[in-house]
């Protein structure tokens, strides 16, 4: 049995050999839908610099984190939420979390169009230096993001900027730093930190610690994805698997803490324009008779129609369904 794809993308950013590396990412895609990326040249130290800076944000008392609390981000989705606040699957995580995206301000015409999930951030007031930290990230992470995007259309047969033209002109990014704090002491089973699920967009790049609990469903059934804080885990989100008609795999993956360790994770989502309408790629316009149905939400991402912004709204709707009600799509008052 072979374990998940390590690739090192070192000859894609630096253009020496992008077939090669294109090769090797399509065969990952196409049999795991989640690989580790190595050589991809994020610096180690801005690494290393978000981390801390993301833990003393942690440590900070809750009624500090508080005043930058989900809600008063509105409909731009930003802030912090405490333990539990995120369902998964219908059930609370075992995480708290601080939701940050591109700085979009009044001016930007998404934001001046109404658009939820687009704004500014809500920065805390501590730990000094954050800001800059989660900016450069965002900037790093999305252009090694771009790359991929783009050795995945080769690697579909495409010409290398066919995702940039047909969806992600102006992508939506959004980058999260989660705290796992160990799960209770006898906790069953049936306690997750992150319960099974499957990402909504194109592609997330995950950087973690050395402390562990990602699992992913291989073809050969479940495996821990290796805690390595050097490289990046890379895992396709449904609207690849939709475009590709199954070619490509959303992988369902899931976390359990069960060390007495914090763990600290920092995934950048990097998805369809809002407006974008999801259209199958050239070549895939037919489902691959061997793409799994019956999906682990009980929806079929196949059957999707419209625009990503309208796909991501229902989801959104259930893993925070009372900040949904209240700040992104409010009944309207009689
Ligand atoms: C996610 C996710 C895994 C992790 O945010 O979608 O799967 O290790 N995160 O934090
Ligand atoms: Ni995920």
């Amino acid at each position: 049995m072979d374990g998940l794809p390590v690739i090192d993308v070192g000859p894609l950013r630096d253009g020496t050999d992008v077939a090669g590396v294109a090769a090797r990412i399509d065969d990952a895609c196409r049999r795991w839908g989640f690989f580790t990326v190595v050589g991809h040249g994020v610096p180690d130290e801005l690494r290393r610099r978000l981390d801390r800076l993301a833990r003393d944000f942690f440590a900070l008392p809750e009624d500090e984190k508080a005043r930058i609390a989900m809600p008063g981000g509105g409909a731009a989705w930003r802030g912090w939420f405490p333990l539990g606040g995120e369902l998964t699957s219908g059930v609370p995580d075992g995480k708290e979390g601080l939701y940050l995206g591109q700085e979009l301000g009044p001016d930007d015409p998404r934001v001046a169009a109404g658009w939820p999930l687009h704004g500014p951030n809500q920065w805390p007031e501590r730990p000094e230096g954050l800001r800059p930290a989660v900016l450069a990230w965002l900037a790093e992470v999305a252009a090694l993001g771009r790359d991929l995007l783009q050795a995945m259309a080769l690697g579909l047969g495409l010409d290398g900027g066919w995702f940039t033209r047909h969806l992600t002109g102006d992508p939506l990014v959004m980058l999260r730093l989660f705290h796992y704090p160990p799960l209770p002491e006898g906790a069953g089973p049936e306690r997750w930190s992150v319960g099974e699920h499957t990402d909504y967009g194109l592609l997330t790049l995950l950087a973690q610690d050395d402390v562990g609990g990602l699992e992913v469903r291989g073809p050969e059934g479940w495996v821990g994805v290796p805690a390595d804080p050097s490289a990046f885990v890379v895992n396709l989100g449904d609207m690849l698997e939709r475009m590709t008609g199954g070619r490509y795999r959303s992988t369902v993956h899931r976390v359990r803490n069960a060390t007495d360790r914090d763990r600290l994770s920092v995934p950048l989502f990097l998805d369809p324009a809002w407006d974008a309408e999801v259209v199958p790629v050239p070549g895939s316009e037919a489902p691959d008779p061997g793409a799994a149905r019956g999906r682990w939400d009980g929806t079929d991402v196949h059957e999707l129609s419209g625009t990503y912004g309208e796909y991501l709204l229902a989801k959104v709707s259930r893993v925070f369904p009372e900040l949904f009600a209240e700040v992104v799509a409010p009944e309207p008052r009689p």
